[in-house]
């Protein structure tokens, strides 16, 4: 569904790198040269950004990409979760600034119009066909690992394969809540999901300053607390389903935590009740 506006924008984007650019790398056959089309700053480590959505270019809701920068022959690549949902005309990303980071320390840097680099194959487990049919979806996440939530909770198809999304962020401080809960309150005006949206529970924590819910997601679980806060059910095999994203730890914890409440985990060519992402490290 990219329009035609994108497909010249992606144009204009390889003109640039191949005339205007000294010593202009060739762009490989495999990745695509995309423009900046908004940038927003969260904090001093997290920032959002957009880029035109090449015309051939087709995801899952819930996949990732390895997205790169211009700025050597050998660009470092580094797996980024789509934000944006499959239908979107833009591919949009939420990313974290690691100071020295390879990527991130120039990546944070770009202003629209820049060109920013993404390999052509998109992959991932975080997508519905993971799942075995289910009526409730958790969507637990720390950090940028909201990511691929954002993708899912604005495609239509969640919300007619679940009844009810709970979606689960903490973070250190509140300002890192700031990208999902804007989404959230929105949602209820996107003309595609509408009074959908309903449908959808945004519990977000933070560890390191006051909030209303305060703790790790997996601690909060664990001891009930969560539970009290929503009033919704224990976790139940048999209805509930999960997926989750965030750090290496925090993978390892929350996977231990939904195995104790009698989830399995599933991937995209043996479905189960609960998926993991594993393309990302910290
Ligand atoms: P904490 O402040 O207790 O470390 P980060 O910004 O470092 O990626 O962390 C994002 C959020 O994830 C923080 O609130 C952090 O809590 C939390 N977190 C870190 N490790 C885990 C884990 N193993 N399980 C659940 N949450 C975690």
């Amino acid at each position: 569904m990219t329009g035609p506006s994108a497909g010249a924008a992606h144009a204009e984007a390889l003109m640039v790198m191949n005339d205007n650019r000294p010593g202009g790398f060739a762009i490989p056959e495999n990745v695509f040269a995309e423009t900046v089309t908004a940038v927003r700053h969260y904090t001093d480590r997290l920032f959002s950004f957009r880029i035109t959505r090449p015309a051939s270019f087709r995801f899952r809701s819930g996949e990732f990409v390895m997205i790169g920068l211009p700025n050597a022959e050998k660009p470092v690549y580094r797996a980024y979760s789509i934000a944006s949902p499959a239908w979107d005309e833009e591919i949009e990303f939420f990313s974290i600034k690691v100071p020295g980071g390879p990527l991130t320390e120039h990546l944070q840097k770009i202003g629209i119009g820049d060109t920013v680099l993404m390999r052509k194959k998109p992959t991932g487990t975080l997508v519905l066909d993971a799942l075995i049919p289910g009526r409730r979806l958790y969507l637990l996440s720390t950090g940028t690992g909201v990511a691929p939530f954002a993708s899912l909770i604005r495609d239509l198809e969640t919300y007619e394969k679940f009844e009810q999304i709970v979606l689960v962020q903490t973070c250190r401080d509140v300002a890192e809540l700031t990208y999902i809960r804007e989404m959230a309150a929105s949602l209820s005006g996107d003309p595609l999901i509408g009074e959908l949206a309903d449908q959808l529970r945004l519990y977000t924590t933070t560890t390191r300053e006051p909030s209303p819910h305060m703790g790790r997601i997996t601690d909060l679980m664990t001891s009930g607390q969560f539970f009290e806060d929503t009033g919704l059910p224990p976790i139940d095999p048999g209805v509930d389903r999960a997926m989750i994203c965030g750090s290496t730890e925090m993978l390892r914890d929350t996977k231990a935590m939904l195995e104790s409440f009698g989830l399995v985990e599933g991937a995209n060519n043996a479905p189960a009740t609960f998926v993991v992402e594993r393309a990302f490290v910290g």
